[in-house]
């Protein structure tokens, strides 16, 4: 199926190299041409030799060697493959990537590579630990907001006899996300998507608000999803610490006021709108000119604001409506109501009593319910995942929903 493709395999140093060749030995079987650089550890992991026999071309490892064509080979390594891979990618090349350093082949024909036109696929590899350290995770989702594809890591027996999340994906897995990047991945190609993303802030005073726990990052991964399957893509966002997506058009806001006047400002011509934001329900009568004081007791008068998706329902056109709704109880039945209320084609229901769904985690749980009654469970996977596979769903339904 990838017959005359060609995919750039970097091997940085990690004991899960032994799987890259097995995942060469699958891309040459599938007709890529595989072109394998090693960083320096990678090669007290796996022989050179076995990548050489496995994809017949040299491997390379050096940024200055005598097979190079010329002293700029790291430009041409770059600009030769329909796609890259690093894997296994240590906390060492992820950082080295998002941080800015090239120091070495594999670093530097990394920084060399334009996304626009050669996707990257990191797939980490590490100790549980590590994982979790928030400079590693930090780099991933710095990575993962500059357009790299971060293949989620398995869990289970690691190396270091712990166990946890931290193994490399599988060589078939990662097949698969090459194939999809390679043979189906603009499937949204002349769709515009809005997504929103992030909480709302409704000033009290000039120093504080009411808001929510929301970090952005599930309406952020969709948008960097739809974009990836060549959506235009337009985010509104309230505030977050989260790096915008690379070639979105990105429209910040602050408060569920400002946010409901962009979404309508840009209704029309938007073909799929996908609400994730927490928008909050509330917001002070009459926020207080000048910081207030102390005083004993204090009671908050909050007014409503405005439901935005209600709001769209009633002036939609054409668009295929998606809502979402976090719910700590009754969670199916809460959803259906709110979608039924809102008249949405499909929500996404996010279970927060489990753990690693909802606010501020990299992860989600979700039951995907739609408007003809059909409901999906959805186990624990990466926001990233689970925003195609959201993509996939609204493709389906729309499809139906547009033969009607
Ligand atoms: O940002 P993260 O940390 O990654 O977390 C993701 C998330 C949990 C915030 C996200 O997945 C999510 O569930 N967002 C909706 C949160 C919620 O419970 O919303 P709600 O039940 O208040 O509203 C339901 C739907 O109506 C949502 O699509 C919301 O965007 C929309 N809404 C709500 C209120 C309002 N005034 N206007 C709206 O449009």
């Amino acid at each position: 199926m990838l017959q005359g493709r060609a995919v750039l395999l970097g091997i940085s140093g990690g004991i899960a190299a032994y799987k890259s060749a097995e995942l060469a030995r699958l891309l040459i079987r599938e007709g890529c041409s595989v072109q394998v650089i090693m960083t320096r550890s990678a090669k007290k992991f796996i022989s050179p030799l076995t990548m050489h026999g496995l994809t017949g071309r040299p491997v390379y490892s050096s940024l200055f060697h005598d097979h190079y064509r010329a002293a700029t080979a790291h430009i041409e390594l770059a600009r030769e493959p329909d796609l890259a891979i690093v894997a296994p990618a240590t906390a060492n090349i992820l950082g080295k990537t998002a941080m800015g350093i090239a120091d070495d082949l594999l670093s530097t024909v990394l920084m060399a590579i334009d996304l626009e036109k050669c996707p990257v696929i990191l797939a980490p590899s590490m100790n549980v630990t590590m994982l979790e350290n928030p400079a590693v995770r930090g780099n991933i989702h710095t990575l993962e907001a500059r357009g790299f594809l971060v293949a989620d890591p398995g869990r289970g027996d690691l190396a270091c006899g712990e166990v946890g999340k931290g193994r490399m994906a599988e060589p078939l897995e990662l097949l698969g996300l090459i194939k999809k990047r390679l043979l189906g991945g603009r499937d949204y190609e002349g769709v515009t998507v809005l997504i929103s993303a992030g909480p709302t802030r409704e000033a009290l005073d000039p120093v504080r608000f009411l808001t929510n726990h929301s970090s952005g990052k599930m309406g952020y991964a969709l948008a960097g999803a739809a974009r990836d399957r060549g959506a235009n893509v337009i985010l509104v966002s309230g505030p977050t610490a989260l790096e915008p997506p690379w070639g979105v058009r990105f429209l910040p806001v602050v408060t569920a006021e400002e946010m409901y006047k962009v979404i309508m400002d840009n209704l029309p011509g938007t073909d799929i709108i996908i609400k994730a934001a927490a928008v909050a329900d509330y917001r002070p009568v009459e926020p207080s000119g000048q910081k207030i004081k102390k005083a004993g007791e204090m009671q908050l008068k909050l007014v409503r604001n405005p439901d935005i998706l209600r709001e769209i329902s009633t002036r939609k056109t054409v668009q295929f409506l998606v809502g979402f709704a976090a719910e700590t109880e009754n969670l199916q039945e809460n959803a259906r109501r709110k979608m039924e209320e809102k008249k949405l084609d499909m929500i996404v229901a996010n279970d927060l009593g489990q753990e690693g769904a909802g606010f501020n985690v990299d992860t989600n749980i979700v039951r995907l319910l739609y408007k003809d009654g059909s409901v999906e469970k959805i186990p624990l996977m990466s926001k990233i995942q689970l925003s195609h596979l959201i993509l996939d769903r609204i493709r389906k339904h729309r499809g139906t929903e547009t033969e009607k």
